[in-house]
C-alpha cells in the first residue's frame, strides 16, 4: 500500500530486556511467584520490609517490590551490583540519549574494527572473534563517554551490554568453560535493559555475612550457594568486563586472580550458615534449598545437609517446610533430574 511506508516511518521500535532475560545457575526466576506467596500465606501480620541477601539476578527482589515498601538487595559480585544499579536505583538517565548511542553501536563494521583486550584474551573461545572484538571496542567506548553520562545511564549501558552477550556466548551458560566447536557469527545487536520504575531499593555489595550485623529487615530471604562452584569464577567474564582494569588472565578459561571466593562453598559452609542466622535481625527468614538427587559430580554435592539447615534455624525459632517438585533440565550432563526446591520459614523467637 502507497504511503504506509511514511506513514510509519516515526521512531524505531526497541524493545528491551527484562531482568530474568538472563542465564544464572540457581536463579530464582520461575520460583518467585511460589516464594512469594508462601511468605505472604504464612505471615499473617503486616510487614514493610524484605531483604535479599544473595540476591544473583533479583529476581526474587523484582518479585518483592509488588509486596513490601522498603528493600535490601545484596550480592558480592561486582557485575551483579552493577545491573541492580541499573535496574532498581532511583536516579536520572534519559532513553532517548542512550537509544541514540547503542544505534551507532549496533552500526559498527567489525571488519574495520582493532583487536583489543577483550577479543585479544575471548575471541575465538566464548565469543566469535568479530563479536568478541565488538564487544571490546563498545566497552572502551563506555568508558570514554562516562564523563557525558549520568552514573544510572553508565550503568545501564553496562548491564545491557552484559544481557546482549548473555545471549551470543558460546556456553551452556556461565563462563567456566566454552563450546570446543567452530562458532558462527551471530547477529549482534544491542538492546536496552527495561529499568524499574521505584525508590524501594537499597542496594549493597558486601559480603553477606558482614551485610547482617548492619541491618534489620522484617523478612529475609537466603539463597547461598550450596555446592563447590564459585559463581565468582563461574561469572569470571563479567567481572572483568565491568571492572574494566584489564588483569593478566590464567587458564582454558581466561580467569582472573581469585576474588570473592564464598565459604558457602566450602567445608565450612555450615558454621557460616549458623553465623549469618545466628547474627540476623528479622522477624522471619525464608531459606531456600535445593536437593538434585544422585549429583553426577563432586563439585554439585550440596555442602550444607538438610538436617543441618533445619537444626540450625530451629534454634531460632520455629521452621516450617514447603517443597516443590520439578522435572529440571542439567545442562552439563544432558539428563533430566529430579530436583526438589524446598522453602524453608522460620518465625524468629521475641
Ligand atoms: C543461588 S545464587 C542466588 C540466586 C538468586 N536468588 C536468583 O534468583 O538469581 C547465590 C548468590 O550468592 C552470591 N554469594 C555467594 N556467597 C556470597 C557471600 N558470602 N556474600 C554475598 N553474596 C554471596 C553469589 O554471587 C550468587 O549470586
Amino acid at each position: 500500500m502507497q504511503g504506509q511506508g511514511t506513514l510509519f516511518k516515526t521512531e524505531p521500535k526497541y524493545n528491551t530486556f527484562n531482568i530474568e532475560n538472563r542465564r544464572y545457575i540457581g536463579n530464582k526466576a520461575k520460583l518467585s511467584d511460589w516464594i512469594m506467596y508462601l511468605i505472604n500465606n504464612e505471615i499473617k501480620e503486616k510487614l514493610n520490609s524484605f531483604a535479599d541477601i544473595f540476591a544473583g539476578t533479583a529476581s526474587v527482589t523484582k518479585a518483592s517490590l509488588k509486596y513490601f515498601d522498603k528493600i535490601i538487595t545484596n550480592d558480592f559480585l561486582h557485575s551483579n551490583n552493577v545491573i541492580y544499579k541499573a535496574f532498581f536505583e532511583n536516579s536520572g538517565w534519559n532513553r532517548k540519549k542512550l537509544n541514540e548511542i547503542i544505534d551507532n553501536f549496533n552500526k559498527l563494521e567489525t571488519n574495520i574494527l582493532q583487536e583489543n583486550y577483550f577479543s585479544i584474551n575471548f575471541g575465538g573461545k566464548f565469543y566469535h572473534q568479530n563479536t568478541a572484538r565488538k564487544i571490546g571496542y563498545i566497552r572502551n567506548e563506555i568508558e570514554r563517554l562516562k564523563s557525558e553520562l549520568t552514573e544510572k545511564e553508565y550503568n545501564i549501558l553496562l548491564t545491557s551490554l552484559i544481557y546482549t552477550i548473555d545471549k551470543i556466548a558460546n556456553t551452556v551458560g556461565h563462563f567456566d568453560a566454552y563450546r570446543k566447536i567452530k562458532i558462527k557469527e551471530p547477529k549482534f545487536e544491542l538492546k536496552l535493559i527495561e529499568p524499574f520504575k521505584t525508590d524501594k531499593v537499597q542496594i549493597f555489595k558486601a559480603d553477606a555475612n558482614q551485610l547482617v550485623r548492619k541491618i534489620k529487615t522484617d523478612v529475609a530471604y537466603i539463597d547461598p550457594p550450596y555446592n563447590s562452584r564459585q559463581y565468582s569464577r563461574f561469572y569470571h567474564l563479567y567481572e572483568t568486563l565491568v571492572k574494566w582494569e584489564k588483569p593478566k588472565l590464567y587458564g582454558v578459561a581466561l580467569k582472573p586472580e581469585p576474588e570473592n571466593v564464598s565459604e558457602y562453598c566450602k567445608v565450612n559452609a555450615k558454621n557460616v550458615f549458623r553465623d549469618l542466622i545466628e547474627n540476623l535481625d528479622a522477624k522471619y527468614i525464608a531459606v531456600s534449598y535445593n536437593n538434585t538427587f544422585n549429583p553426577k559430580s563432586n563439585s554439585s554435592k550440596n555442602k550444607i545437609s538438610l538436617e543441618q539447615i533445619e537444626n540450625i534455624l530451629n534454634k531460632k525459632g520455629k521452621t516450617r517446610v514447603f517443597e516443590n517438585s520439578y522435572r529440571f533440565f542439567n545442562a552439563g550432563n544432558t539428563e533430566f533430574n529430579n530436583h526438589k526446591e524446598l522453602l524453608f520459614i522460620t518465625k524468629v523467637s521475641e
